[in-house]
């Protein structure tokens, strides 16, 4: 919400007329936000800021009254789920240690009970909790919604616990975002969205490496510029370091850090004309406990050019992790609740409408700009290019106050 759109251009001085993202639409203000929510840790956020070691002493010191009295609620904790390196901090968890109706139900109450305490219009749900393992794909167990919801109802132990979340959320039409990168929205649980009506979005908050690679490859094959190999490497030292350090939860991030030049390079068949040919793309990241949440991104570009000559961009990208995502989180927050309250309909020429009044798909990928691995509507395309992304983001804005697409043409300044 730090950003500017191009409104339209003043046609006395012809210039652009620019406003906050945020005024385009009536979108709710992050200050009339309650933040709660539910952790495997239970300790108050007061001491878990001294923990993360993220925030200045000073900033802490304003914000320990109001922090210590935020506790998070028992969470569910399934341990094949997450790095074994977690458990000495699971000591706020509910009974059982595989999925079950009654951790549904139970995360259903939770959210009935602190949307009425607290007197809220809405809730919104993300997780942000540790990167998970991948759950297989079994069929008769989680690829449709009836599958799903039988397969929690039995205990299998192929339901993650973010994917007890999603349901929960789903069967409360709570929209539920995924900041991680495992595969929470098994096929069951988008068709139990769609069945309900619900909204989803993900998955993993795009914050530094991958923001970075989205932006400069789009960049770079626009420019013609065959891009031949890819190498990313990062070290980070916080706790989602330590849980990323175990094989099964670095897997799910590095598969979805791995897509996304897949569709910049399959749009381009002058310069990637065999079928399926793209560029040679590692990601390797490792635990530094030292740098704690100083994040350290190393990535080699290598392109082919003009006559057999190449072309080495290296980039070195040192990032607070969390203060990168903290803000990716409220907007998601604000941009699926705003989308709670758009409907649409489709009208003749002449004005008449031609169907009734609905909402957008339950799958929000109008969310892709922010995420690193965006789900999409089954069977639609994945768009990764980030300044793709962010023009459908801003032309819907536009759309929803009756505005034309902005063409970027600028038509006013070439024609006289
Ligand atoms: N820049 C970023 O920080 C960034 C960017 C992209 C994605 N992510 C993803 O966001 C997630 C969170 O990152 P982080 O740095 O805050 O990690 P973190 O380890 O600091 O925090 C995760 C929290 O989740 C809790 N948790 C684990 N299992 C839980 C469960 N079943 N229910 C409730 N709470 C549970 C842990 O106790 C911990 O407090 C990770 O998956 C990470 O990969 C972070």
């Amino acid at each position: 919400m730090g950003s500017t759109m191009k409104l339209g251009t003043d046609p006395e001085t012809n210039k652009d007329v620019n406003i906050p993202l945020n005024q385009v639409l009536p979108i709710v203000h992050p200050n009339d936000l309650v933040i709660g929510g539910w952790d495997i840790s239970g300790m108050n956020m007061a001491d878990a800021m001294d923990r993360a070691a993220v925030l200045e002493p000073t900033l802490k010191a304003q914000l320990k009254k109001e922090m210590s009295y935020m506790v998070p609620l028992p969470s569910i904790y399934y341990p094949d789920f997450i790095a074994a390196n977690q458990e000495d901090r699971a000591n706020n968890v509910l009974e059982g240690s595989k999925a079950c109706m009654a951790h549904v139900d139970k995360i259903r109450s939770d959210i009935k009970d602190f949307k009425a305490k607290n007197g809220l219009d809405k809730v919104i749900v993300q997780w942000t909790a540790n990167t998970e393992r991948y759950a297989d794909l079994i069929e008769g167990v989680n690829d449709t919604a009836d599958n799903l919801l039988k397969a929690i109802e039995t205990g299998h132990e192929e339901v993650s616990p973010s994917t007890v979340f999603a349901v929960a959320c789903i069967l409360e039409q709570v929209p539920f975002i995924n900041g991680s990168p495992q595969n929470t929205f098994v096929p069951g649980a988008i068709e139990l969205a769609e069945r309900h009506d619900a909204f989803i979005g993900g998955d993993d908050f795009k914050s530094g490496q991958t923001k970075m690679k989205s932006a400069l490859v789009d960049f770079m094959i626009n420019a013609g510029i065959k891009l031949t190999s890819i190498a990313s490497y990062n070290h980070l030292g916080n706790n989602d370091g330590k849980n990323l350090n175990s094989r099964k939860q670095f897997r799910s991030k590095e598969i979805s850090k791995s897509n996304v030049v897949d569709d910049m390079v399959e749009a381009n068949h002058v310069l990637y004309p065999e079928k399926g040919e793209k560029p040679d793309h590692c990601v390797v990241i490792k635990y530094m406990p030292a740098v704690g949440d100083n994040k350290r991104a190393l990535d080699e570009y290598y392109a082919e050019i003009f006559m057999g000559g190449h072309q080495t961009i290296s980039l070195f990208n040192v990032c607070e992790d969390s203060l990168l995502a903290s803000p990716l989180i409220i907007d998601l927050v604000l941009i699926a609740e705003l989308m709670t309250r758009v409907q649409w309909r489709s009208c003749s020429e002449d004005g008449a409408a031609t169907t009734e009044y609905k909402g957008f798909h339950s799958v929000l990928s109008i969310l892709s700009y922010m995420l690193k691995a965006p789900l999409t509507p089954p069977g639609t395309p994945v768009v990764n290019a980030l300044a793709k992304q962010r023009s459908a983001l801003t032309n819907i804005f536009r759309a929803f106050v009756g505005l034309e697409p902005e063409s970027d043409m600028s038509l006013e300044h070439k024609l006289f």
